[in-house]
């Protein structure tokens, strides 16, 4: 059941804490700054292909920056252009990353990488799925059953895999003892978010825009893309996400005062100072600013409202940063009397390409 909660989306935002503890359960170890996720660490990529779709998508990206940063060279691939993309090399990975293990856009892309001889690994939350079955390796992300269609929870649970993942198999040790840490605080730092979040007051101000924008630099760009696809899933509003750099070649000709302005900000360092630069541009537009932010720039000063996540490295903020946007969807849904946890048109799995 919904354990109280009035939709179970909200009850899985909310098990996050959880869930992500669960994820890392005897795989991270602090002291010695290890990952141990079994023989997965022994893969060694060359390359790594990460194909999906919708939110796991934007998961994809978020993983293909990791292991862009550790200098393996990656790509996110929507799981149905799959066709139109390089084929994988010799020693590349092709990582299907899915909630259900059943998408079959998802499917299709890993049998057609099997058919051209990649190996290929599967970041699932679904024991005995068709992807566990087919794949040659597989990576659970351990979220507990996910009843909301939208996914939320399982989004957490992806992006802090696909961290075990690139640690375990790329990263360097040095890396690895700034971002354990950080791993290991996810799931109280969630916890206080959860605890204190403004997103409903965000929600009230803004429930009535005419659209709502999302952006976000590096690892904030995928979460930008997510708060976008969130918000329009549930609450059949107009929502986009935009790299922060890219809104001036374009769409700042639709910011007015009707369109609120999301901006996730990490950091004092030079993406954050750009994206402030970002948020001054929309301001000038009188479009409302709602900075997603750990206070260490001066975002605040330029927004209208903020909602507070604790410090963190920048990729782990990409998980604090989602669940304030998760909030807000779900309260602008809420607010706007949506049937959150069955939108319509759409399905929990989508098992046709
Ligand atoms: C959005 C959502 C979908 C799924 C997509 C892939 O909230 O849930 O965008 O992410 O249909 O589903 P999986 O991860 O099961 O392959």
């Amino acid at each position: 059941g919904k354990s109280g909660y009035d939709h179970f989306m909200l009850k899985e935002i909310y098990e996050q804490p959880r869930a992500l503890r669960q994820c890392l359960r005897g795989r991270i170890e602090e002291q010695t700054a290890t990952v141990d996720i079994g023989d997965l660490g022994g893969l060694n990529p060359t390359g790594v292909q990460l194909v999906a779709c919708g939110t796991s998508y934007h998961a994809a990206k978020y993983g293909a920056q990791l292991f862009r940063d550790a200098g393996v060279s990656a790509q996110a691939l929507l799981a149905h252009e799959y066709a139109t993309a390089p084929p994988p090399i010799g020693n590349d990975l092709v990582v299907g990353i899915s909630q259900s293990g059943e998408t079959a856009d998802t499917l299709s892309a890993l049998r057609e990488a099997r058919r051209r001889g990649a190996r290929t690994l599967t970041v699932t939350n679904t024991v005995g799925s068709t992807m566990d079955r087919e794949c040659d390796h597989t990576l659970y992300i351990r979220s507990g059953p996910e009843i909301g269609v939208a996914a939320t929870k399982t989004f957490a649970g992806q992006l802090t895999a696909l961290n075990l993942l690139s640690l375990a198999t790329s990263e360097g040790s040095n890396k690895r003892r700034t971002v354990v840490p950080a791993l290991r605080d996810l799931a109280g730092h969630v916890q206080r978010i959860l605890d204190s979040s403004a997103a409903s007051t965000v929600a009230e101000q803004y429930d009535d825009a005419e659209s709502y924008f999302f952006i976000g630099r590096g690892y904030q760009h995928p979460v930008a893309l997510e708060g976008a696809l969130k918000l329009k899933e549930i609450s059949y509003e107009h929502a986009e996400g935009f790299a922060a750099g890219e809104l001036k070649h374009g769409s700042l000709a639709l910011v007015d005062e009707n369109t609120p302005v999301f901006a996730i900000v990490v950091g004092d360092g030079e993406k954050a100072q750009k994206t402030v630069g970002n948020i001054k541009e929309v301001e000038a537009r009188d479009a409302p600013v709602v900075a997603v932010t750990d206070g260490q720039s001066d975002a605040e000063r330029y927004a209208d409202h903020v909602l507070t996540i604790p410090e963190s490295r920048p990729r782990t903020a990409a998980v604090l940063a989602n669940v304030q946007l998760q909030l807000v969807a779900y309260h602008v849904a809420d607010r706007l009397g949506r049937s959150i946890d069955k939108p319509r048109n759409l399905a929990k799995s989508v098992t046709v390409e």
